[in-house]
This record gives C-alpha cells, structure tokens and sequence, in this order.
C-alpha cells in the first residue's frame, strides 16, 4: 500500500498503530502508543515457521493479529522484515528462506490479512523508533543504527529524515561480507569472548565511520543489553550509545512507519 523506498521524515504522530516484527526465530506484535512509544498491549511472540516460507510467516503474522486483545480493526498496521524492501517487493534475503527475493511481499501479506499494511525493513524500523522515542531523541547530524543479531542490521538516519534500505551490515572487510564475521551469530558460532568480539567490531564500525563520518553510532539487537561488557571494547573515534528501547524497536518502528504512510 505504502512504498517505504523513498526518504521517510520521522515527525510525530498521536493514536495507536500496530507493529510487526519478523525475525529469523521469532515473529512478534503489539498495540503501540504513537506519541510515547510506548506498547499498549501484551507483546505476542510466536516462532517463526520452520523454513520461514512466505505463505507460512504471513498466516504467522494474521494469528498474532487475532491475539492481540482489542485491536482497533482500523488503525494502521507495520510489519518489518529482514530484506531489503523496494516497492513493497523483498529484494534480498540474506538470512531468511530464499523465496522472498523479489516476492511482492506487501500484496501477499495485504491479500493474506485482508488490510493494507505499511512493509519496511527491520533496521530501518528499529532507528526509526530509536530516533523517536530512544536513544537518538533529538540528535542532530548523521545518525547510523546498527542490529547486531543473526545478521547485521544498519539505518542511516540524517537530522530526523530515514534513508532506507541501507545494507552496511554487508560491507566487504577483510575481502568478505564482514556481517559473517561481526554479527552476535558470529560470536556465538566462533566462540569469541567480549575481547575478540570488540577487535571485530572495532573492523566493522571503523570501516563505517571512516566511510561516512556519523556523529553517532546506536549498537542495538538482543545483545546490547550487555553493552557494558563490549562497547568500551570499541576502539573508534565516533560516539557509540546502545539502543535504548531494545527488542520493541521494530514494533515500535514498523507501527510508526505505517502511521506515517497513513497521514
Ligand atoms: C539483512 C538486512 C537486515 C539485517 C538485520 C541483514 O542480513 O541483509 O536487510 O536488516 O540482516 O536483520
């Protein structure tokens, strides 16, 4: 319904929304208070279907709908996803099932759910809200959020306006995609402890900054609830804060989303 691939100005909005995180493990909804941010309902959370297929993910999503106690049939409804996403198409899919590149994934999901949907990708939400009600409130300047999850997950945001789609969790380090090398997945998979981490990620937004210079770098993704034990570790000369709203960021970022396409 909404084409997300152009510039979003993220200004404020009062009501309610719904917002819809996918993730490779977990899909998960809530009811969000616009002005605050804050969820007004039960956050629901189901596992992502086995093999994360389209036709399943969106039947997923639909019953985390009808759980969610007195949702307004009318208010607008954001669902993130972990691709990029151009024209409400799935473009790439760099940790979920293969058959969402280049699915018309908005139209299966409005068709599936019988109501338009606003469709972003899960790192833009997730700054979209850190930039709204989190740890970027007000910061002016060049603002990259960085997920640091299964993948890597990157947003660049500019004195409040998102551009979208932007892939920088893929950057080329050490001749290869360094988010296989950097993600909190990678960490787990090599059995780095905090210190080896940090020499990564030091790589990894070293490389960012020198190529674009932010004022702010925001570390968010599951593991930043442990930023004492790793963001000292991270030797660069841009400020890094952690996210401050956590694992609701993409809820709270696709239900501002989509009220903002329903202004
Ligand atoms: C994907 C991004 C996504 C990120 C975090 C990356 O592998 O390419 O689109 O935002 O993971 O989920």
């Amino acid at each position: 319904m909404s084409d997300t691939s152009t510039t979003t100005s993220i200004g404020t909005t009062t009501g309610t929304a719904i917002g819809i995180d996918i993730g490779g493990t977990g899909i998960k909804g809530a009811i969000v208070d616009l002005e605050t941010g804050s969820l007004l309902s039960d956050r629901v959370k189901l596992p992502t279907p086995e093999g994360g297929k389209p036709d399943d993910i969106v039947m997923t999503v639909e019953e985390i709908i009808n759980r969610l106690p007195d949702a307004p049939a009318e208010a607008p409804l954001g669902v993130c996803f972990p691709a990029v996403i151009l024209g409400g198409k799935t473009m790439s899919a760099a940790n979920v099932s293969k058959k969402w590149i280049g699915l018309a994934a908005e139209d299966l999901f409005e068709s599936g759910l019988g109501r338009p949907i606003t469709f972003v990708n899960d790192a833009d939400a997730a700054g979209f809200a850190e930039v709204r009600y989190g740890a970027a409130k007000g910061q002016k300047g060049l603002v990259i959020m960085t997920t640091l999850g299964t993948g890597i997950g990157t947003a660049l945001i500019y004195n409040g306006v998102l551009i979208p789609n932007a892939e920088l969790g893929h950057i080329e380090v050490d001749g290869g995609d360094y988010e296989k090398k950097a993600s909190y997945s990678a960490k787990e998979r090599d059995d780095l402890d905090w210190k080896d981490w940090g020499k990564r990620l030091t790589k990894y937004y070293g490389q960012l900054e020198a190529l674009l210079w932010p004022d702010l770098f925001i570390v968010g993704g599951g593991v930043s609830k442990s930023y004492e034990d790793f963001l000292p570790l991270i030797d660069i000369r841009t400020p890094l804060v952690p996210a401050t709203l956590r694992n609701n960021a993409g809820i709270m970022g696709a239900a501002g989303f989509a009220a903002e396409a329903n202004r």
